[in-house]
């Protein structure tokens, strides 16, 4: 089946959603990954790999162990891994002469400069998420996305500054650029469009948009005028009756200013079974093929370009495969996996695993990788479309709202459902759910597993482990802090109204700013009562209140507090709300 559209008919968007609603043309039981093993024995998390320009040297993001894993391209002997001084390193670039390495520290919001002949490393402080990071051609210049501040900071290598900052779409995260150096794309994970940035100018030149989320890989064409995309597309307009068709697996070629559907896009789903949340997007170096890590599915998949559309699936690639690079010579992919703490070497043309390139030993090992994998996994969901993580992506929220059938609680099924983050540790936050119908996690994970994932039979263990993998998740520092991660005088001011006029800490109090409490604060109809929600981290999960109605901090109170319920918010000057929501801000 051609499932290229060019633009898409409406109709077979509707077809789609048909078959998926009787089950009929998607797969019903989920693909067997029974092969498929996170690295109980320890885990160094692989996350993106890079190859030096003679290809000889493979360098690996090790997401667990804060390192760069330098390894031989020819023998796969990994000949060392050298600290990249922060946490959670994901993106890599590397200069063309080999002597310098480029990564992004994701969690403790840094760039890492990696020297590979001394290996040695000195960073930059660039707190909010930075996630990717691409060179110019002539190594002089770095694009960095700064994940939570929704921008690319431009940064001049030699002198380790940032030079500028380019505003993107909400939450950039995966970075491609052209081989002249003169585009820089971005994908934007939680808007779903593709930013393209003139590299001369520092500007944004359009946004390329898709009616999809969770944008997480984009490749570009060398004329820097096309993007090849990957994401997921909700149909979160109707119930979420069945675990079919709610999420579906997409591919988009978009322009900038183009049309919402892109030029053309693929729904995955309809001519593969193991696409479930696309990841990382490589083009082969012939421009034919797109080579996908999907994370959920536990595969690679590989997907023309142009012409007819045959989908053609490597199963089981490794645990959780996120990044992945084409050697130079164009002759292997290298996959990293994830949660399996190895790379596979796929073979483009016969898409064989030739060979499993193993990180070695740990110094710790992970007590949640074991919850972490079943929470990546779409092989616990029937149909296995989607995962835990394709509403939360790496623990956090994809921005929007769901119509739930399987809670027996006030909102029913017609009120949408915000999601929530679930980064801050917040296993003492109970009650869970916006109306606090839950109490324990155990029980929360129990419901959501069976009523909305419709699982096969999990174990008892396997709901504590999810629970405790959960539980573990911490809030990244707060990029609108000070950089010595106290309050700015801004948001001190605004502590003091927190506490006093604007009467919110009568509700929303404690380390984390919540409370086990029910109220109404006039958002909801008449005797309907939310849990006080908390609010630590609550800078990083807009939008807010129970359905998403508000954008942004500001429009809860300024728009939605008709009934002067929420506080004494309405009581405060501009200037006051102002100090208080920074205060929120950097909670
Ligand atoms: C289809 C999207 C979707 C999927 C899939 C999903 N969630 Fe959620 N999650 C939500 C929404 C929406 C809420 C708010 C629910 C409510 O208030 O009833 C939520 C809330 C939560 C909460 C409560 C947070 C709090 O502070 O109250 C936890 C915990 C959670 N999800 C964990 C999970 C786990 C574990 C999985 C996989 C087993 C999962 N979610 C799958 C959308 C999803
Ligand atoms: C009477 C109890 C109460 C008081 C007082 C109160 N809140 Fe709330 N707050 C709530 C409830 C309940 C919600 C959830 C409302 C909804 O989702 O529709 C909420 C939601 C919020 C949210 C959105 C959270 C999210 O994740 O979407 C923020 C931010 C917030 N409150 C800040 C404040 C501030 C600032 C004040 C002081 C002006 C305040 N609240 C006073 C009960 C209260």
């Amino acid at each position: 089946m051609n499932a290229r559209l060019q633009p898409l008919p409406f109709s077979l968007g509707v077809l789609a959603l048909a078959l998926a609603s009787t089950g009929l043309a998607l797969p019903q039981e989920a693909p067997s990954i029974a092969t498929v093993r996170p690295a109980t024995e320890g885990n160094r998390a692989p996350y993106e790999v890079a190859f030096t320009a003679d290809g000889a040297l493979a360098l690996v993001t090790e997401y667990d162990e804060g390192a760069l894993a330098l390894i031989d391209r020819a023998t796969g002997k990994v000949l060392r891994h050298v600290p990249t001084g922060g946490q959670e390193p994901t993106g890599v670039a590397v200069a063309s002469d080999a002597k310098l390495a480029l990564v992004t520290n994701s969690f403790s919001g840094s760039l890492a400069f990696v020297d590979l002949q001394a290996f040695k490393t000195e960073t930059l402080r660039l707190p909010g998420m930075p996630w990717d990071v691409v060179l110019s051609p002539d190594g002089k210049t770095a694009y960095v996305s700064v994940s939570q501040l929704d921008q690319v900071a431009v940064i001049d290598v030699d002198r380790r500054q940032v030079v500028a900052r380019v505003p993107t779409g909400r939450r950039p995260r995966a970075l491609a650029i052209t081989p002249d150096g003169r585009v820089v794309v971005t994908a934007n994970m939680t808007e779903g469009s593709v930013t393209f940035i003139d590299t001369a100018s520092r500007a944004s030149v359009g946004k390329g948009p898709t009616p999809a989320v969770n944008l997480r890989g984009v490749a570009v064409y060398p004329n820097g005028r096309l993007a090849y995309c990957v994401g997921q597309r909700a149909q979160n307009e109707r119930p979420t009756e069945v675990p079919l068709g709610i999420w579906s697996n997409q591919s988009f070629h978009v322009v900038p200013n183009g049309g919402r559907n892109g030029l053309d896009n693929i729904w995955l789903d309809l001519v593969g079974n193991e696409v479930s949340d696309p990841d990382s997007v490589v083009f082969d170096p012939q421009g034919r093929r797109a080579f996908i890590t999907c994370s959920g599915s536990h595969a690679l998949n590989v997907v023309p370009l142009r012409g007819s559309l045959e989908l053609k699936v490597v199963s089981g690639v490794g645990a959780y495969p996120r990044g992945l690079a084409f050697t130079p010579d164009g002759k292997e992919v290298w996959v990293a996996n994830n949660l399996g703490n190895d790379l596979a070497v796929v073979d483009p043309e016969t898409l064989r695993v030739t060979r499993r390139i193993s990180l070695g030993p740990t110094a710790r090992k992970d007590p949640h990788l074991a919850g972490r994998f079943l929470f990546n996994s779409a092989t616990i969901v029937k149909g296995g479309q989607f995962s835990c993580n394709s509403c939360h992506p790496d623990g956090t929220t994809d921005g929007i709202s769901w119509k739930f059938t399987h809670v027996p609680d006030a909102l029913g099924r017609e009120i949408t459902r915000n999601v929530r983050s679930l980064r801050g540790e917040i296993g003492d936050t109970g009650p869970f759910r916006w109306t606090g119908h839950d109490t324990a996690l155990e029980a929360f994970v129990q419901h959501e597993t069976v009523g909305l994932l419709q699982s096969p039979k999990m174990e008892e263990a396997q709901f504590r482990q999810i629970a405790d993998y959960i539980r573990s998740l911490p809030l990244p520092p707060n990029p609108h802090r000070q950089e010595d991660g106290s309050f700015t005088d801004t948001a001190k001011q605004g502590k003091l109204l927190f506490e006093g006029k604007a009467g919110c800490v009568s509700c929303h109090a404690g380390p984390k700013a919540g409370g086990g409490r029910k109220v109404r604060v006039g958002t909801t109809p008449p005797g309907l009562e939310l849990d006080v929600p908390h609010l630590a981290g609550v800078y990083d999960s807009y939008p807010y209140l129970h359905d998403g109605r508000a954008a942004t901090l500001e429009e809860i109170f300024q728009r939605h507090n008709e009934e002067k319920l929420h506080g004494s918010a309405h009581t405060l000057t501009a200037e006051e709300l102002k100090a208080l929501l920074e205060y929120v801000r950097e909670l």
